[in-house]
């Protein structure tokens, strides 16, 4: 008999195999069923947690495999009472290096293609995806509906459709971030931050920031939601966004935002500060640039300015930078209110 090896029974030697077996079976199911991560609420979350799954029934193979060999080498070569001699030295073994080398090269190969296909999988953009615009700043969110000129503090989305999320920052570097689509993404300086979900689940959801970002970072998870409802609701709910304040002021400045106004004209009712095109504080005041040309005719002068932006050119701001579309795309009613809007700035 070797020295410091003491005799096995087979009987030992099947009980042992017997509980590895176990051990990996239920190591497996464990891995396969027990869930760990919050709903599914996207086509990309059932994506992402089955990689997951796999991933951790692999792990747990390899966990309860080296843990037996180690617990089984504890107890089978365990030093006997007395022996007091030093143990056989061993100088390794050329095969099973190369075994326990390739194994694990091998799952990592594996692991990295699968990866590889859910990541392609979830951005494959489709045809027609509702395209949202996620500001992050100091320390909260706002959602832009640029399609229908709505912006809001919580997120709204329709049950099914995808959804391109456009991030970006307004002063440090913020990461959007819904645990229950398994979707996160930082607004990086000089990137196009894209984000593709389809959400798969009615409910309600936390948005959350996953970028450290201030003394505030932690509240950014408070601040707004996420509600995946029907497309009806989702309707319903853009409308009453999209739907004008009574006032008609109000109704002017909302109106000033929605068509773009307010990044390229000043005006101190709407906190509007570019300089791309003329200042639109007091139209009226006769010290004004305006009013050489607009004589006695102010509400002409401003309605023809904004659907025929050639027709009057302040001097100083040159011609042909004001989009030319206005026309069409502002209705007369809108029109009305926006001029009215205007002229009653002082
Ligand atoms: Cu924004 Cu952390």
């Amino acid at each position: 008999m070797q020295r410091g090896v003491h005799p096995v029974k087979e009987r030992t030697v099947f009980a042992i195999a017997v509980l590895t077996v176990a051990l990996l079976a239920a190591g497996f199911w464990v891995a396969q069923n027990v869930n760990l991560m919050p709903a599914e609420a996207s086509t990309r979350a059932a994506l992402v947690d089955q990689l997951f799954r796999a991933m951790l029934g692999m792990a747990a193979v390899v966990f309860l495999l080296v843990e037996g060999v180690l617990l089984y080498s504890v107890l089978r070569f365990r030093r006997p009472k007395g022996d007091e001699a030093d143990a056989v030295p061993v100088h390794g073994n050329r095969a099973l290096e190369i075994v326990w080398t390739l194994i694990p090269a091998l799952i990592v190969v594996v692991i990295g293609f699968y990866s590889f296909r859910v990541l392609a999988a979830s951005e494959t953009r489709d045809a027609d995806p509702l395209v949202v615009n996620v500001h992050s700043r100091q320390f909260s969110w706002s959602f832009e509906y640029p399609a229908s000129g709505v912006t809001a503090t919580d997120l709204h989305l329709p049950l099914g459709r995808q959804v391109r999320f456009m991030i970006t920052y307004a002063d440090v570097i913020h990461s959007f971030w819904v645990p229950e689509f398994r979707v996160k993404r930082d607004a990086t300086p000089g990137q196009l931050a894209e984000l593709l979900v389809t959400p798969t689940r009615l409910g309600t959801y936390p948005v959350r920031c996953a970028e450290l970002c201030g003394v505030g970072h932690a509240t950014m998870g408070l601040t707004s939601q996420v509600y995946v409802e029907t497309e009806a609701d989702f309707e319903a709910w853009l409308e009453a966004q999209a739907a004008l304040p009574s006032d008609p002021i109000d109704a002017g400045r909302v109106l000033f935002g929605r068509y773009g106004c307010s990044s390229c004209h000043a005006l101190a009712d709407a906190n509007a500060v570019s300089v791309v095109g003329p200042a639109l504080d007091a139209l009226a005041d006769p010290a004004s640039e305006h009013a050489t040309m607009h004589g006695t005719d102010l509400r002409g002068y401003v309605e023809q300015s904004i659907v025929d932006p050639s027709a009057f050119v302040v001097a100083g701001f040159a011609d042909g930078l004001m989009p030319k579309d206005f026309a069409t795309r502002i209705p007369a009613g809108e029109l009305a209110i926006l001029v009215d809007y205007l002229i009653a700035q002082k």
